[in-house]
Parts: structure tokens; sequence; C-alpha cells
């Protein structure tokens, strides 16, 4: 048994996991069927176990309404999202899908925006070498919520 990434694949499955595990810290469901961001799906004996959405253009910051003064590079991409189902997390799923991303587009600046609160996030960016480059605090789905932008050095 080993975990693959499939690009946009059974995205049914996708959205599975999404109401198993988003935590209140993703919300964007929609994202997941929408075809301008690239889905990056774990799969382990074919079935979806975790997933990532990336958006791979440089204007994500406007794009999605965050109050962050900060201009990302033109040939910047973002990790809009990353979740793992329940069942899987803590066995390197999430850095196995970041690896992908990571791979996929080494050859451009890679952008995440992170909830401050959210520590196992935080950790598995920063362990695979991603930084805070800028901090911003905004209403978010009702709540005062303080992001961090993290970029991969
Ligand atoms: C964040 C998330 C994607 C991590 O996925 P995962 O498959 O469990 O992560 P991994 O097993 O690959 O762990 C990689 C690193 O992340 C960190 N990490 C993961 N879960 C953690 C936890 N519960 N507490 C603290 N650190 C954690 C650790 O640093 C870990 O490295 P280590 O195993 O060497 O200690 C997962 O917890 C999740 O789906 N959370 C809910 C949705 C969410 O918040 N997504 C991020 C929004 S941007």
């Amino acid at each position: 048994m080993e975990y693959l990434i499939k690009k946009d694949y059974k995205l049914d499955k996708c959205i599975e996991i999404f109401e198993n595990n988003h935590k209140n810290f993703v919300f964007d469901k929609n994202s997941i069927t929408d075809p301008i961001y690239t889905k990056f799906v774990c799969t382990l004996d074919d079935e979806p176990i975790g997933y990532a959405v990336v958006y791979p253009h440089n204007d994500f910051l406007t794009r999605e309404q965050f109050n962050c003064n900060y201009s990302p590079e033109d040939d910047s991409i973002y990790i809009w999202h990353i979740v793992v189902h329940s069942a899987h997390c803590g066995k390197g799923v999430g850095k196995f899908i970041n690896n992908a991303i990571l791979n996929e587009y080494k050859e451009h600046p890679i952008y995440c925006v992170v909830d401050k609160n959210n520590t196992p996030s935080l950790l598995l960016h920063n362990k695979q070498g991603f930084q805070i480059v800028a901090e911003f605090t905004q209403d978010f789905h009702g709540n005062m919520t303080t992001f961090a932008l993290l970029k991969h050095d």
C-alpha cells in the first residue's frame, strides 16, 4: 500500500473529506469543483484520503479579498487549502501532498495563508520550509481572524 497523487481525481470523495475534517479552518468547499484550481489528491488503494487545492496564479490575495499589503511575484502560485481525512491524520499524508506540490511548482514562488490558531497546519508548513512573510487580521466568516502569509524558501 502506498500513497499516490492523482490530479483532479474523485472530487466527490474530496468533498466528503472536506465535510469530515475542515475544522472551521477551511470554508471554500466550492473550490474543490472549480476548474480554476488544481486539486492534488492523495490516494491509498485508489481511494482519496486527503487533498490540496492549488490556485496557480499570482492574484490570490486580491481574489480572496485578504487585507494583506504584500505583492507576490508574477509567477507565484498559492496553496489555497489542504485537508486530510481524520482517519489518516498524523501519518505523513499532508507532507506527501505538499511535497508533490513543491516538486510540481519548484520553479515558482509558492505561498499559502494559514490561520495563526491552526498549529498543525503552521507546523506542517514550517517543517517543509515555509516561512511567515506577512501577518494580517480581518473578519473571516464572522470571526476576527489573524492569518500568516507563508512563502516556501
Ligand atoms: C493540517 C493537516 C492537513 C495536516 O495533515 P497530516 O496528514 O495530519 O500531517 P502529517 O502527518 O503529514 O504531519 C506533518 C507535520 O505536520 C505537523 N502536524 C500534523 N498534525 C499535527 C497536530 N495535530 N499537532 C501538531 N502538529 C501537527 C507536524 O509537524 C508533522 O510533522 P511530524 O510528523 O514530523 O511531527 C491536517 O491536520 C488537517 O486536515 N487539518 C484540518 C484542516 C486544516 O486545518 N487544513 C489546513 C488549512 S490551510
